[in-house]
């Protein structure tokens, strides 16, 4: 990072000015004015996801995913009874959600792809034209406007067609992840240079097929999840051998996988092991695995799940072993660590919960990972429960991932504000300037971050949440049948910082003016 004049002006002893030179660390770049300069190569973006915005479910050959099937045949499956069937509808109104792009003036635009909209058989022997037309369309009227397309490959909606065939349990998946894979880099890659493959894998295996809080809510505590958790890092492995090795030399983008962190801190020193378990067991289980030093799993995980295995009487661990081909297939396949960050939370061992040796418990994914965590109520400074106020567990896992994965460069895809309703977002905005302050330490500590993704663009469909979460940058009206979006306060903050490329603690936006842009 490049210091500036600011670090200089906020302190007026030269002897100071000095000792803050070499060490930018305890200095932070501050200024007087409580403004913060960002690096001139960081990119920033927003993002959204397919199920979540798209809606369009069934129009034009697309054929059902998970959340289509599961949520209507259940429909009371969100808190208020709602799903993705017209959602932001975007797959009609994605001119306007360039527009939105532009008047933030971002340097880029993640979303993903709905793999039903592009292959309504789940394979590859059929395209779905008006599917490959849409994205086509959306793709290049963003690199019209300057602004790169971030993709990633698998939001979540799975094929339900593959989910009865086993989903991530199968681990054919390798293959069919690979095929799909494939046949997008030739759809897109001439123009596409930024690839995710799976967004948030513990989520996918921990919530979906541990737990039934996310479909296809499985439910199969300790045991299906440490099955998706392998398949998924094989397929994920497939589709990035695949680009490094076909597309690549041609196309030279990037490829990456994008692993959702919460921060675990220790509620005291006796703590440390229990809150080291609770980073492993949540995101260690992945990113170990491709950004460690040898690969394979962590050995706390491996270890503690064999021996619980054996005491329950089992002839195997109930997490599948990588085998040495395997561990070298899935090692270092990631051009960058994709980082989703949203709250941290207070880690302890409670002896009672911890049966470390007892036989008493089936399988479970939680006595396994033995810790308990909470989110002390005064980092509550909104509506939602979700992302508690914590930016220095931001610090702190931008810290860990520097020093304990080498300096892997990291790419942020996610990152933002839960709140249920309102243009007048201050507690947003307070969110934003946090977190973006507490990479900006990180960056001034050494962390090499490539970009910046504030999710969302605007409110969506939030999976078991509904509609009642809403993390829009632009307030989406889903009384109004036209979706309109409407920039809220944070929208302009947002928009400023980007212009300024400075971090100002204190600028008031003035909303009774429009946002804009710039006409080509
Ligand atoms: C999940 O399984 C547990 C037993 O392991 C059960 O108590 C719980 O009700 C199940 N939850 C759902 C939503 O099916
Ligand atoms: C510890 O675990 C026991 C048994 O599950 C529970 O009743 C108690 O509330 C837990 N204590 C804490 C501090 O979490
Ligand atoms: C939509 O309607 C519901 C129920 O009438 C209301 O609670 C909510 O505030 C409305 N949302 C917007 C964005 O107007």
């Amino acid at each position: 990072m490049v210091m500036d004049g600011h670090i200089n002006a906020a302190f007026n002893l030269p002897i100071t000015v000095a000792f803050c030179l070499t060490l930018v660390v305890v200095c932070g770049g501050y200024s007087r004015h409580g403004s913060r300069r960002l690096p001139d190569d960081l990119l920033l973006g927003a993002a959204t996801a397919s199920y979540q915005i798209e809606g369009a479910w069934d129009a034009d050959g697309k054929s059902e995913n998970i959340f289509d099937y599961a949520i209507h045949n259940q429909p009371c499956y969100a808190i208020d009874c709602s799903n993705g069937d017209v959602a932001a509808n975007s797959y009609y109104l994605y001119k306007r959600d360039v527009e939105m792009l532009r008047e933030l003036g971002v340097n880029f635009y993640r979303f993903s792809l709905s793999w039903t909209r592009l292959f309504p058989t789940s394979f590859t022997d059929k395209i779905n034209k008006a599917g490959v037309e849409y994205y086509n369309n959306l793709i290049d009227e963003l690199l019209k406007n300057n602004i790169q397309p971030v993709v990633t490959l698998f939001h979540w909606d799975m094929p339900q067609k593959l989910q009865q065939l086993g989903g991530w349990l199968n681990n054919n998946i390798v293959d069919w992840f690979g095929d799909y894979a494939e046949a997008v880099f030739v759809l897109f890659g001439d123009r596409v240079k930024y690839w995710i493959t799976v967004n948030e894998p513990f989520q996918i295996c921990e919530f979906g097929y541990g737990n039934a809080i996310l479909i296809p809510a499985l439910n199969l505590t300790g045991e299906a999840d440490y099955i998706c958790t392998k398949n998924l890092l094989l397929a994920h492995a497939r589709a990035y051998h695949v680009y490094d090795e076909l597309f690549r030399p041609k196309q030279d983008g990037i490829i990456f996988i994008t692993i959702s962190t919460e921060w675990f801190e220790p509620a005291d020193n006796s703590n440390i092991e229990a809150a080291n378990d609770a980073n492993q067991f949540w995101w260690g289980i992945y990113a170990h695995p491709i950004f460690s030093k040898h690969g394979d799993y962590p050995r706390i995980i491996k270890e503690r799940v064999a021996l619980k295995s054996r005491v329950q009487g089992l002839p195997r661990s109930r997490l599948p072993e990588l085998s040495p081909d395997e561990i070298k297939y899935i090692h270092g396949s990631s051009d960058l660590f994709g980082l989703n960050h949203y709250s941290s939370a207070i880690a302890y061992r409670n002896a009672s919960t911890y049966y470390y040796y007892s036989s008493f418990t089936g399988p479970s994914h939680d006595a396994d990972a033995g810790y308990m965590s909470y989110k002390p109520p005064e980092w509550k400074i909104g509506e939602s429960d979700r992302t508690m106020y914590a930016p220095w567990g931001f610090s702190k896992i931008l810290a860990y991932i520097r020093n304990v994965y080498n300096n892997v460069p990291v790419f942020i895809t996610e990152n933002g504000f839960a709140s249920h309703g309102g243009l007048v977002d201050d507690d947003r905005v307070t969110y934003y300037r946090g977190y973006i302050s507490a990479m900006l330490d990180a960056i001034d500590e050494g962390s090499y971050i490539i970009g910046y993704t504030a999710w969302s663009l605007m409110d969506n469909f939030e999976w078991w949440n509904g509609y009642r979460e809403n993390y829009g940058l632009y307030e989406v009206d889903f009384n109004d049948t036209s979706r309109p979006r409407t920039p809220r306060k944070s929208a302009y903050v947002y928009k400023e910082i980007i212009r300024t490329r400075t971090l100002d603690m204190n600028y008031e936006p003035d909303m009774s003016i429009p946002l804009t842009f710039d006409l080509l």
